[in-house]
């Protein structure tokens, strides 16, 4: 999806217009994929946008950094506030929102510990992911010949822009071949999430969704998702899932800041109901909860005033 040049981006603790926010050609991490980066979402809201689960995208930023042995020159209280200023600045009633924490120019070769950490954070207005069709028609989906990479390849739970080449293969396979998005099985032949999105399945009336330890990122959404469901009743288990249990799913979603809840209609072109009673009625609460319309889950919702 394009980006509309909007706003002006934070870069090392200052905002500077988006045009002049740029990195050289020698840039560390342009060559070897060592950055770390979040996705995070602001909505309007009566009180003005608010950033969904800000804090929490921050301490995962500062984890995918941990796990990368780079050393954030900014706290979480810090960037916290920094995001706030770049959306309150933007002007933006919603955005997408994108930090990123790089190893920077000045340095070459794979031993990152010499190199300087820059840190920049941009956003700009970004639609659904999946389409504007997602919730209500559902999405199709193939199972990518490429693996999710397991946590001795390249740390899942880590948000490292190298990881996502893995992922990109797999987007841009499933469409070419004419579907919206990729199911990701791990070497294990187990799946492990798509290729920014968690994965839920129901079966047998309860929703099942595959466990960190086959290979998936521990998402926010998918974590908002599972409060959610716990409210209406639904039971939810974290477990392994076979391809073939996508196949013969009851309903199935997938969930993530960018997609939110979008509804699967075809997993390698088995028909799924689409959307099921449960996805629906989670994506529904979904997008209440991300305007801060649930008062149970509005201290979520971190206004940039
Ligand atoms: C590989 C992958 N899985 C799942 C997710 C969903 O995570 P979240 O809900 O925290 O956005 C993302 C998005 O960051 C992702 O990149």
């Amino acid at each position: 999806m394009p980006i509309t040049p909007t706003a002006n981006i934070w870069m090392n603790g200052e905002l500077v217009p988006w045009e002049q926010a740029t990195t050289h050609v020698l840039t560390h991490t342009l060559h070897y994929g060592t950055g770390v980066f979040e996705g995070i979402r602001a909505y309007e809201t009566p009180q003005g946008p608010g950033v969904f689960r800000l804090t929490e995208h921050i301490e995962r930023l500062h984890n995918s950094a941990k796990i990368m042995m780079m050393d954030l020159p900014y706290s979480v209280e810090e960037l916290v506030e920094a995001t706030k200023d770049v959306v309150r600045d933007s002007g933006l009633p919603s955005c997408y929102i994108r930090p990123i924490a790089y190893f920077g120019y000045g340095e070459m070769g794979l031993n990152t510990l010499p190199c300087s950490v820059d840190v920049a954070i941009a956003c700009w207005p970004w639609g659904a992911y999946l389409g504007d069709e997602a919730v209500t028609k559902g999405v199709r989906m193939k199972t990518s010949s490429w693996q999710r990479h397991e946590h001795n390849t390249m740390p899942p739970a880590s948000k490292t822009t190298g990881n996502y080449v893995n992922s990109s293969l797999a987007k841009v396979e499933a469409l070419k071949a004419g579907y919206d998005e990729a199911v990701m099985l791990n070497p294990q032949g187990l799946v492990s999430e798509c290729t920014g999105e968690n994965i839920f399945v129901a079966r047998n009336g309860r929703l099942v969704t595959p466990p960190v330890s086959a290979g998936a990122l521990e998402g926010i959404t998918q974590s908002t998702v599972v409060a959610i469901a716990a409210d209406h009743g639904y039971e939810v288990i974290v477990d392994d899932l076979a391809r073939s249990d996508l196949y013969i799913a009851e309903e199935m979603f997938v969930c993530g800041t960018a997609a939110e809840v979008s509804a699967v209609n075809s997993v390698d072109d088995r028909t799924i109901p689409c959307p099921g009673v449960m996805t629906s009625a989670i994506a529904a609460d979904y997008a209440r909860c991300v305007r801060g319309e649930l008062d149970k889950y509005s201290h979520w919702v971190e206004l940039v005033k």
